[in-house]
């Protein structure tokens, strides 16, 4: 039986690049990709879906908004419900979503973070980690809420912050970790591993 999933992005797409590299090796349990959506039309992950033979889509948003507004979210739901998704992957998707939103999905609906959560929500998140400073950072996947960076840690994976280390270093080491993580978090949830949330 698949498992359907949709990923969100609004950039490079790396994360995306680890997914769908991990569904061509077998390594994503029973999921399959069912599409990439963006709110930028010129994000790099929306090619990257294409080259994976992935659907495509462009959901067009008010440039340099931080929230969805009814219209855009109303865009998402469309998509997401026509093609049944059983899980939404956030993946560097830079817009904040409501309670609707959420909900509309029955919380179906999971969140990656470059940081170890409660720490360092927000942006610039390496960067905080590094400057603050601390000697461990990593990622966080975790259940959308309406409150930013704030729901249910479903699993997290560390990096040590080595006395020499640089920004661009440090995330390296995060953004290595995320690939890591994110793709086996799918997976888990895919073959029941780990359950949703009540
Ligand atoms: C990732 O580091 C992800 O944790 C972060 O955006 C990056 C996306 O990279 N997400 C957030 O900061 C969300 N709060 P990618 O486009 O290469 O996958």
């Amino acid at each position: 039986m698949s498992f359907r999933i949709i990923i969100l992005g609004s950039g490079r797409g790396s994360n995306a690049h680890a997914i769908l590299e991990a569904e061509a090796s077998g390594q994503l349990g029973e999921a399959t990709t069912v599409a990439v959506l963006s709110d930028k039309k010129e994000a790099p992950i929306l090619d990257l879906a294409k080259q994976f033979g992935k659907s495509a889509h462009y959901v067009p948003c008010r440039p340099k908004k931080a929230r969805l507004d009814a219209e855009e979210t109303e865009a998402f739901l469309k998509i997401i419900q026509e093609l049944e998704a059983d899980l939404v992957v956030l993946a560097g998707f830079m817009k904040i979503i409501d309670q609707h939103f959420i909900e509309s999905l029955d919380g179906k609906i999971i969140n990656l973070h470059p940081s170890l959560l409660p720490s360092f929500p927000g942006i610039n998140s390496i960067e905080n980690a590094l400057n603050f400073p601390v000697k461990i950072t990593g990622c966080t996947v975790h259940w959308v809420i309406p409150k930013i960076d704030a729901g249910k840690i479903i699993d997290q994976k560390a990096v040590t912050i080595e006395p020499d280390e640089t920004l661009g270093s440090l995330s390296e080491k995060v953004h290595s970790a995320e690939h890591l993580l994110l793709p086996d978090v799918i997976r888990r949830l895919s073959t029941g591993e780990i359950s949703f949330q009540k």
